[in-house]
């Protein structure tokens, strides 16, 4: 089973029937135990409720948030948790631990993840991957007991929400969730302990705003979708007024869609050479008494974290943004760069909670010669004590899946699984002996291909030698392929750097095996 318990398995004697049907006696609500019925039930198992039911879930407030016990005795079987999540996770245990038969070793098992925040991060810009494959994820995503879909909606290539505000937004981009649909998937994600964090990348990676509505650009030229990857001059205008206007316009019709507390504004890859040229960023500047450039992009993402909070909601940015010495103050900072080295590390020390997702160790559209199952494995980082009020904490890690590259599902699922399930180890009970994990993650590839899900074959999934090579620098050069024409004044970097640039890239994937980026 993956992830392993992150306690103690205490075993008794005898093996327990389940009955059909299951009778549930439950302390919380029926969000708790959705999932656990709809499962028994693809399984032949009916459940229902009943006083004296065969499973009894009651309230322990004595355990941590998502920490459970469960017993599995011949008179039934008693979860214990202080919340809905804990329910989760103890009935997810429990079904991965019924057999064929319907039978199960009769034991108690105490278990609690190490890391609050066990994420996985989808990009549905780059490419667009319909609701029915987002609850397929998120259905993994919960079996591996992870917590967090981070739903990377917009970028240059496209805008994924409908917006009747802004109608012009989704009608550009063609492919696009409507507000029921994403309504539906966060509700389907909180029946399985996920929290759903939506992304608007702002204000860089913002064509597929601006192709809808170029007015919020520096200039307010037209603009078009970006039909590759990497990094463009067009950005919103941080010093129009109207700007935030629009946003704030946009922020009220999109935040209630989304239950969850926290709200991911990007904030990487932001290149400054609109906002030069710019007499309203130039004016903001002035009135605001700011004198970067970085400082401009801190003063944008305060303003919008305001409007986040009438939400109830926090911001959380890429490091990228930590550049800048003006930051909304309840911010939580996502580490992908070591680019971005030094603020990270200084804004680590003074107490900021952030989130693990370094792109040498947990991109999963690199391919396994970069990011192999072992060396992801092996590159564990210290969470030293978690909780979201813990002071110079990492809230645990997030695995990211960026799309530039990947257009269909079996593609997507294949980047995926298994790496998933290493960070879902990883974040929960922490790494052990990599053989050990290997054939239990073989084990786990069965059941999930069992489902349908398309996995990477176990003979990719530690490339070696020559064929590592060359996968990996097919990635690179794809990745690295240079703008068209039509395109060619619009990019600012990334596509532009050509092949020594590729092979710098490479050779630091190759060199940091083995040993995680010391930079905290
Ligand atoms: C990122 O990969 N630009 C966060
Ligand atoms: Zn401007």
């Amino acid at each position: 089973m993956i992830p392993r318990i992150n306690g103690n398995v205490q075993m008794r004697d005898g093996v327990i029937c389940i009955p059909n049907p299951i009778t549930i006696r439950n302390d919380f609500t029926e969000k708790a135990v959705h999932a656990f019925s709809e499962r028994a039930a693809e399984s032949g198992f009916q459940s229902e409720t009943a006083e004296n039911g065969f499973i009894s879930i009651v309230k322990n407030e004595v355990l941590e948030k998502e920490a459970y016990v469960l017993s599995i005795r011949k008179e039934g079987i008693r979860v214990e948790a202080s919340g809905e999540q804990g329910v989760i996770w103890a009935l997810t245990t429990l079904q991965k631990k019924i057999g064929q038969n319907g039978s199960v070793q009769a034991e108690t098992v105490t278990d609690a993840p190490r890391a609050v925040h066990r994420g996985l991060h989808l990009d549905v810009a780059r490419h667009f991957f319909d609701a029915g494959e987002v609850k397929r994820i998120i259905e993994q995503m919960s079996l591996a007991k992870m917590n967090v879909l981070h739903w990377h909606l917009s970028d240059d290539q496209g805008w994924r929400i409908e917006s009747k505000r802004f109608p012009k937004l989704h009608e550009t981009s063609a492919d696009y969730y409507t507000q029921e649909e994403i309504r539906d998937v966060a509700a389907y994600a909180g029946e399985r302990g996920v929290e759903v964090i939506p992304e608007i990348d702002m204000p860089g990676h913002t064509r597929g705003i601006l192709a809808a509505y170029p007015e919020y650009s520096c200039s307010g030229k037209k603009t078009g979708l970006a039909k590759a990857g990497g990094v463009y001059r067009r950005i919103l205008c941080a010093g129009a007024d109207k700007t935030y206007k629009f946003l704030e316009e946009l922020l009220d019709e999109i935040c209630p869609l989304f239950p969850s507390e926290r709200f991911h504004i990007g904030g990487d890859e932001a290149p400054k050479a609109e906002w030069k040229s710019c007499p309203a960023c130039g004016a903001k500047m002035k009135e605001q008494g700011i004198t970067s450039y970085e400082d401009l992009q801190g003063y944008f993402s305060v303003q919008i974290a305001e409007i986040l909070k009438k939400h109830g909601k926090r911001p959380i940015l890429w490091n990228d943004s930590l550049e800048s010495r003006i930051r909304p103050k309840d911010m939580q900072m996502q580490y992908w760069s070591v680019d971005y080295n030094k603020p990270s590390a200084e804004y680590i020390a003074q107490g900021g909670q952030w989130i693990y997702s370094d792109m040498f160790e947990l991109y999963l559209d690199y391919p396994h010669a970069m990011t192999s199952v072992k060396k992801m494995y092996e590159n564990q980082i210290d969470l030293g004590s978690c909780a979201y009020d813990a002071k110079n904490s990492p809230l645990g890690y997030e695995a990211c899946v960026w799309t530039e590259q990947i257009t269909t599902v079996e593609e997507l699922e294949k980047r995926i699984f298994p790496r998933m399930y290493v960070a879902a180890e990883l974040a929960w009970c922490g790494a052990g002996d990599y053989e050990e994990f290997e054939d239990r993650l073989r084990d786990e590839m069965k059941e999930t291909e069992k489902r349908g899900i398309s996995i990477t074959p176990y003979k990719d999934w530690n490339p070696e030698g020559q064929k590592r090579q060359q996968e990996a620098s097919a990635f690179m050069a794809a990745m690295h392929a240079k703008p068209s024409d039509e395109e060619k004044g619009e990019v600012a970097e990334s596509s532009e750097m050509g092949e020594d640039f590729q092979k710098k890239l490479l050779s630091r994937f190759f060199q940091e095996e083995g040993k995680c980026e010391a930079f905290y």
